[in-house]
């Protein structure tokens, strides 16, 4: 029997890491992907008739506003597409008997706590991102059973702009690094995220609800662009230094590592570490 499963934000770096390590497999998956273009997922109609008019048996959604700076300033779109668009993919979800699979982020907590966030603490948000992301999972939650939300933490992918296409981005011109030590969390590579998300689908026994996954391991963005500038050899690390603080609009988690023991218990057992994830990506980006 084949699996039919939609990926909504066709063009993000996480739906194309799907695309690209996923689309073909022997598990008779058979995935579909949809750009903003071709299914805007804040248009309730166009969600509606695209739900009755195929057969999906899950919807993986990719979708979001993910500029938290930008969020700050425009809210009301982070909270159209993080949490009313949100809703209309529940609502169709439900109607057509599609299970959900929702991605969602370290920044509903507000990172005081000093260990491991557990899916059961309280959430929290200290930025408008954070809010209209928890806004979105708050929804799910009321509308739909057949959930999973997995919240993660600080992604990047050889794909789109993120933290290690930008701090390469510098060490390709050689320049000074002066990154934060403000923050704590754990940099997650799309492609073991990727992973994540495909058992979940081939399993089919794992228990609807809220996980958290990210790589193994915690750092700081100090941590994590010195770990990048030891992948080249030709970069001086002494240029990467670190600050106490960096003038951000959005106020960020101090404090964002996630807990992965549920996720443990009910799929996967083993995990990279973050530096060999990243290693990973790197030499994807070098073309080793
Ligand atoms: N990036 C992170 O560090 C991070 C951390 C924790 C959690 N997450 C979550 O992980 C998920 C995947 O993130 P990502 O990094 O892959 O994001 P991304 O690269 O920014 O991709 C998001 C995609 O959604 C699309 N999109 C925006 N509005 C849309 C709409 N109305 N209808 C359809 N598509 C729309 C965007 O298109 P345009 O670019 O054309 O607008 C973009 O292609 C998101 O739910 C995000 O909140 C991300």
């Amino acid at each position: 029997m084949m699996t039919n499963v939609l990926v909504t934000g066709g063009n993000g770096q996480l739906a194309r890491t799907i695309r690209e390590f996923f689309h073909n497999n022997n598990d008779n998956i058979q995935f579909t992907f949809v750009n903003k273009q071709e299914l805007d997922i804040t248009d309730q109609l166009a969600i509606s008739k695209y739900f009755s008019e195929n057969s999906f048996n899950y919807c993986v959604n990719c979708a979001a506003y993910t500029n938290v700076e930008l969020a700050e300033d425009f809210s009301d779109k982070a909270f159209q597409i993080n949490a009313e668009a949100v809703k209309n993919i529940a609502i169709a979800c439900k109607k057509e008997k599609v299970v959900l699979i929702h991605i969602s982020t370290d920044y509903v907590f507000d990172g005081k706590k000093k260990t491991p966030y557990l899916e059961t603490d309280k959430t929290n948000p200290i930025n408008e991102y954070g809010k209209s992301k928890l806004k979105g999972e708050q929804y799910i939650s009321e509308i739909l059973k057949e959930h999973f939300i997995i919240r993660t933490s600080w992604l990047y992918s050889s794909y789109g702009k993120n933290f290690v296409k930008t701090i390469i981005n510098k060490i390709n011109e050689n320049a000074d690094l002066k990154v934060t030590t403000a923050e704590t969390g754990t940099p997650t590579s799309c492609i073991d995220l990727a992973k994540v998300i495909y058992n979940i689908i081939k399993l089919k026994n794992v228990p609807y609800t809220i996980y958290h996954y990210s790589n193994e391991g915690e750092a700081t963005w100090y941590d994590f662009a010195k770990e990048i500038a030891t992948n080249f050899k030709d970069y001086d690390l002494d240029k990467v230094s670190q600050v106490a603080f960096f003038k951000t609009k959005a106020t960020r988690p101090k404090y964002s590592v996630l807990s992965k023991k549920k996720l443990f218990e009910n799929t996967i057992t083993n995990n990279n570490h973050w530096k060999k994830a990243l290693e990973k990506i790197i030499k994807i980006l070098k073309n080793e």
